[in-house]
């Protein structure tokens, strides 16, 4: 087969690099990719978010089957282009992808199929909305209702903050996203990741994870796209997971088919857990990054034919292979992320490394310059491991970040510390 991945991060990287490993791959060929995709796959150019462009390159290069990474093309209705094309592709519909687009849709649905969430409240005027939050007190969430690059959270825990936080949003800090702003109530517990695959209407779990959003050790300091992440998280028991999918996904996916938007793709449910009952913070309708990283090295090239199977609507005939393994991944980001930060600084060491299906270095922001690898985003490299213990994981991952020459990067040194 001929496979085409969009995107060009980390994810796209583990997605082409456990794709590639499977028998049934061909021709592997990303766009936009990066430094580190080139060394797997073809690389191409063209606007990943302009679905007719995406249909003109799956027609000229005879793609069989196209995987799309980020929220941007889904939203923007790449998926639907392709199917309108007859042209298979895994991932949602612009109209099932409103489930990580609008935040007041997912509400909407939770209400609809009863699936536990926070309360909450929407609003278009400020003043109805800090009228709400004074009324409902502190500590309080607020949040953009579009799509905000995972920054249109704000976590009140004082009054101040939820008001300033109102201000800040319909002011206009994130656009066209912040037209609507919804309000929650503070969930507390611990959150994990849980990632379903959905044919419309069958569900398929391939695996749990946990994230470090904040960029400082402990957890503190400013939200970051996210600093590293392991799989399986501890806190995802398999009762858990049995009533998320029961109470959250299941509800979800059948009301998603009810109102004849299927959900087609990968669902990724933020969950709350306390005293054993997961609530769901938020979906996202792709694969987390750096999450996915974990998940790849873990499934390996069967991945493909769960991809497969999810797009043509087979996924209750298909099982995962686990191992009883554990992975982690370490993000390098650019000295100053998730605020100023360089690009272009040149990264050393990454030819010595002993790269296997345990141990990998994924590429979230680099580009090839005369012939060296150099820094090309605020996240930048994805170390990743694989073990028979999380420590172990952990333990190979950071000797190999040790490995990496690369003097304006930085990483976490406690990735997996609640889990260890
Ligand atoms: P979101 O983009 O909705 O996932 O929010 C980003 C982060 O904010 C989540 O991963 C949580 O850590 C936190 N968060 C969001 N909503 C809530 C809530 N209702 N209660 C507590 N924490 C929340
Ligand atoms: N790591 C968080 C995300 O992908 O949204």
């Amino acid at each position: 087969m001929n496979i085409l991945v969009l995107g060009s991060g980390g994810r796209e990287h583990a997605l082409a690099w456990a794709i590639k490993q499977n028998p049934k791959c061909d021709r592997l060929i990303v766009a936009p990719g990066n430094a580190g995709i080139a060394q797997l796959a073809e690389c191409a150019q063209f606007d990943i978010n302009d679905g007719a462009a995406v249909v003109t390159f799956c027609e000229v290069n005879a793609v069989d089957f196209v995987v799309i990474g980020p929220e941007a093309p889904l939203a923007a209705g790449v998926a639907d282009a392709l199917e309108n094309a007859g042209i298979p592709a895994f991932g949602p519909s612009a109209e099932a992808a409103k489930l990580e687009a609008s935040k007041a849709f997912t509400k909407a649905i939770c209400d609809a199929c009863n699936a536990p969430t926070a309360g909450y409240a929407r609003f278009t005027d400020a003043q109805a909305a800090k009228d709400y939050v004074r009324a409902q007190g502190a500590p309080i969430v607020i949040k953009a209702d579009g799509l905000a690059a995972g920054k249109g959270v704000i976590m009140g825990m004082t009054m101040d903050e939820a008001l300033g936080g109102i201000d800040e949003i319909f002011g206009g800090a994130f656009g066209a996203a912040g037209t609507e702003v919804v309000i929650e109530e503070f969930m507390e517990g611990e959150e994990a990741s849980l990632f379903i695959l959905s044919d419309g209407k069958n569900v398929l779990t391939v695996g749990g994870a946990q994230d470090h959003k904040r960029v400082g050790e402990g957890d503190t300091g400013p939200n970051t796209g996210g600093m590293g992440a392991y799989s399986p998280a501890p806190v995802l028991s398999a009762e858990i997971e049995a009533i998320a999918i029961r109470e959250i996904v299941q509800p979800t996916v059948d009301e998603m088919a009810r109102r004849g938007t299927p959900f087609k793709g990968v669902l990724y449910a933020g969950l709350m857990i306390k005293d054993g009952q997961p609530r769901l913070v938020e979906y996202n309708v792709r694969f987390g990054d750096p999450e996915c990283q974990v998940l790849m090295m873990r499934l390996g090239g069967q991945i493909l034919d769960l991809l497969l199977a999810c797009a043509q609507g087979r996924l209750d005939q298909i099982k995962v292979n686990w191992a009883e393994d554990h992975a982690l991944t370490v993000v390098m980001a650019a000295n100053g992320y998730p605020g100023d930060y360089a690009k272009g600084t040149v990264i050393k060491g990454l030819d010595a490394l002993n790269e296997s299906s345990n141990e990998m270095v994924f590429h979230a922001g680099t580009a090839l310059k005369d012939g060296m690898i150099t820094s090309n985003g605020g996240r930048v490299l994805n170390v990743t491991a694989r073990g028979a213990t999380l420590q172990d994981a952990q333990e190979r991952a950071y000797a190999m970040v040790d490995a990496i020459d690369w003097p304006e990067g930085f990483c976490r040194r406690d990735i997996g510390w609640r889990a260890l």
